[in-house]
């Protein structure tokens, strides 16, 4: 049997540099643990932009078309912010999105022990805190028709529209029941069924598949309600599936409060391919990180934690991927910190590459 195929796509910023470890991480797998991935690398967002006029080549969407999984960094920047909209950075990424049709975004928000001091809430309120958003990825008012700036009587308006049909919100849901299968038991749906028709459709869909998964509580949330529970009470939260644009919203706020921005993976999943494993791109939750691009000072955990979900979600490594997370968690309990990590006690952070170097050594040990 041929070996797993990976395609990176670094991208911008901050994204090439926290690459460089995941691939010193990949490699310690094949060499340690005998899983061997066939590694390829090409460009994304700014980057493709740049070499090829487009924020993601057609050769490279097909090649994300045939791996088995994609690592993406990140997109974007200063550099391309005067773009026309139809080639910013962005574009590549929502590229890969739609054609691969991830529809589910799979985003936890982890409380790391070791980094709850860093949360702008009260430790006790996050400390322990393990939500999963499912959050629907290639549909609602990203990619609804109509959409466009024209003019009416003289006046531009702005347009985008909010449409699902009922078999996105189905898919996305089963998604997040499976999830809460696996977990708590607890799965929250988050709409704005009081304001929106396709609100009250997706009340209505995750109610009708909820009778499949009896076993799992379901409660429903206005999203502006579930953005204020999630800064008053966040541990209340297991499961929460919510659509493109309110997931968009809450994993934000859901991340920031873990104090550990820098520290989240996430997972994007679609449907099957012909060997059972399903389309997916895995990349870290934050940015491209331009005001800290070049110094070596990037944190490459989340980056490093996306590949864990890969080795979890594609590859049916669920104990590589502890492994991996268990060493991770070690380093932090010792207190190694890259910059965004530091306290106001100071010291002197580790560089992208040495945090990368102490994981390393903390597989190592696990052997
Ligand atoms: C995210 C980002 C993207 C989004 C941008 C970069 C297009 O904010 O992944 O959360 O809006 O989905
Ligand atoms: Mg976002």
């Amino acid at each position: 049997m041929s070996n797993p195929s990976l395609l990176i796509l670094p991208g911008d910023g901050i994204g090439p540099e926290v690459m460089a470890e995941v691939r010193r991480i990949i490699d310690w797998f094949g060499a340690k643990r005998d899983l061997v991935f066939d590694v390829s690398e090409d460009l994304v967002g700014g980057a493709a932009y740049d070499a090829h006029g487009v924020p993601l080549h057609d050769d490279t969407m097909a090649k994300a078309q045939e791996v088995d999984a994609v690592l993406l960094g990140a997109v974007g920047g200063p550099a391309y912010d005067n773009l026309d909209f139809s080639v910013k950075p962005e574009r590549g990424l929502l590229r890969l999105r739609k054609e691969m049709d991830l529809f589910a975004n799979l985003r936890p928000a982890q409380c790391f022990d070791a980094l709850a001091d860093f949360s702008s809430l009260k430790k006790d309120l996050i400390s322990g805190l393990d939500i999963m958003i499912v959050r629907e990825l290639t549909s609602g008012v990203y990619f609804g028709e109509p959409r466009g700036i024209h003019m009416e009587e003289n006046m531009r308006v702005g347009i985008n529209t909010q449409r699902y049909t009922e078999a996105e919100i189905e898919r996305g849901a089963r998604a997040a029941f499976e999830l809460a299968m696996k977990r708590d038991k607890r799965l929250c749906s988050m709409e704005k069924a009081n304001v929106m028709e396709s609100g009250i459709l997706w009340r209505d869909v995750v109610t009708e598949v909820h009778a499949d998964y009896p076993e799992v509580e379901l409660s429903h949330m206005y999203a502006d309600n579930g953005a204020m529970q999630l800064v008053r009470a966040p541990k209340q939260f297991d499961v929460i599936y919510t659509d493109n644009l309110f997931g968009d919203i809450l994993s934000d706020c859901a991340a920031m409060l873990t104090g550990s921005l820098g520290m989240l993976p996430s997972a994007s999943l679609g449907l099957p391919m012909e060997n059972g494993r399903p389309k997916a791109m895995y990349e870290p939750v934050h940015g491209s990180a331009p005001d800290i691009t070049g110094q070596a000072k990037a944190n490459p955990i989340a980056c490093i934690l996306s590949f864990a979900m890969a080795l979890r979600y594609s590859f049916d490594q669920g104990a590589e991927a502890d492994r991996l997370e268990a060493a991770i968690e070690k380093v932090l309990a010792d207190g190694a910190r890259t910059g965004d990590l530091m306290g106001p006690e100071g010291g002197t952070p580790l560089s992208t590459t040495q945090m990368g170097d102490v994981i390393l050594a903390a597989l190592d040990d696990s052997l």
